[in-house]
């Protein structure tokens, strides 16, 4: 009998449903909340607002998609955490009330695990190739950076994170810096394709081990364009190709030079990538030619599966059904990592 199952992700400002039958996905719907671009940044607040009034048109969706009855559904599962509290707190609600109507299990989903256990996900229809444990998977999005070994689908090791801010954070940071629209790093990335990454040169930070650090490269691009602009007024427009090419390359090179790092260090050549900025094309191209030159096997996620969506809940979900590994009705969400109780 195959085992179909309901996932909702609702951590930040994204509202995600999506159906899974077995570990085949039949739906994903990703409602992007518009209000925030006015702001240039998350408002937690409307964030919770938003996926309150969209989170049933997106359940309506998902279940339309994938043609089936939500009498069908063999278990509700739901972002837990890390994310935004008022967010999170959506999903949670929506998910436990929707188990008990019908009587189902809730599963909860931790949103990095499933992030990197994107990688599993499988369509209708089509066949894809999956990393092999162990495997390394550099995870970069709006709120982390990390380097994980993979040992299994629930055996990770954080073998290396950012001390302060994230790669995502830094591409949304240097953009509204440059005045460009929330969120950031598709806009440099997109930039960037008509730029000189050679133009400018900002300096790596010198952090040991396989740590991140991106606050003073934040820093000294703000610096540097302050006083640019005190010289010229249009420096940002007459140059932002070249800024977004040069930010953008010493991005990825920070986060391509660990990963290198890490793969020397453990003797691991299966790599992977996952979170919103592994949809960079630069990251992206970078992965390609360092698997030619280092032999690495590399594993980039199909973009709708980088960003938020809940079709990497759902597959995690699969995994954790075959456990019976099944959430209580008095679960909480948790805001940050290793804040359960
Ligand atoms: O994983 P995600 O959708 O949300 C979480 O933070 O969990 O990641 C969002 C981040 C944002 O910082 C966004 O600017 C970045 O991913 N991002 C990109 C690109 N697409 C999304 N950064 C660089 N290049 C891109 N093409």
């Amino acid at each position: 009998m195959s085992i179909y199952i309901l996932s909702i992700e609702s951590s930040c400002d994204d509202t995600c449903a999506a159906i899974i039958k077995d570990n085949k996905i039949l739906a994903s719907v990703v409602s992007s909340q518009q209000v925030h671009k006015f702001y240039g940044g998350v408002v937690p607040e409307l964030a919770s607002r938003a996926h309150q009034q969209n989170i049933v048109p997106v359940v309506e969706r998902a279940l339309k998609i994938a043609k089936i009855n939500k009498k069908q559904l063999n278990a509700v599962a739901f972002t837990r955490g890390p994310g935004l509290l008022g967010s999170l707190l959506v999903g949670v609600s929506f998910a436990k009330a929707f188990a008990l109507g019908l009587s189902i299990p809730l599963i909860e989903v931790d949103h990095l695990q499933a992030h990197i256990l994107a990688h599993f996900i499988q369509e209708q229809g089509a066949s894809s190739v999956t990393p092999l444990f162990p495997f390394l998977c550099l995870t970069v999005s709006g709120g982390n950076t990390q380097i994980n070994i993979v040992k299994g689908y629930f055996d990770m090791e954080i073998i290396g994170k950012t001390i302060d801010d994230a790669a995502g954070e830094t591409f949304d940071k240097c953009a509204k810096i440059m005045e460009l629209p929330y969120p950031g790093g598709p806009v440099i990335d997109n930039y960037a394709k008509k730029g000189n990454a050679d133009a400018f040169k900002f300096s790596k930070p010198n952090i040991k081990g396989l740590n991140f650090s991106f606050s003073g490269l934040k820093t000294s691009f703000l610096y540097f364009l302050r006083d640019q602009l005190k010289e010229n007024s249009n420096y940002i427009q007459e140059n932002k190709y070249d800024l977004c090419a040069s930010i953008q390359r010493v991005i990825v090179l920070i986060l391509m030079e660990k990963l290198k790092k890490a793969s020397l260090h453990t003797g691991i050549k299966e790599i992977a990538i996952a979170g919103g900025v592994s949809a960079n094309s630069f990251l992206r191209d970078s992965l390609l030619k360092a698997q030619k030159q280092l032999g690495w096997n590399v594993f980039i996620p199909k973009n709708e599966y980088c960003t938020d969506n809940a079709a990497m809940i759902a597959i995690v979900a699969y995994y954790k059904f075959l456990k019976k590994d099944f959430a209580s009705q008095r679960v909480a969400p948790y805001a940050r990592s290793g804040t359960k109780t």
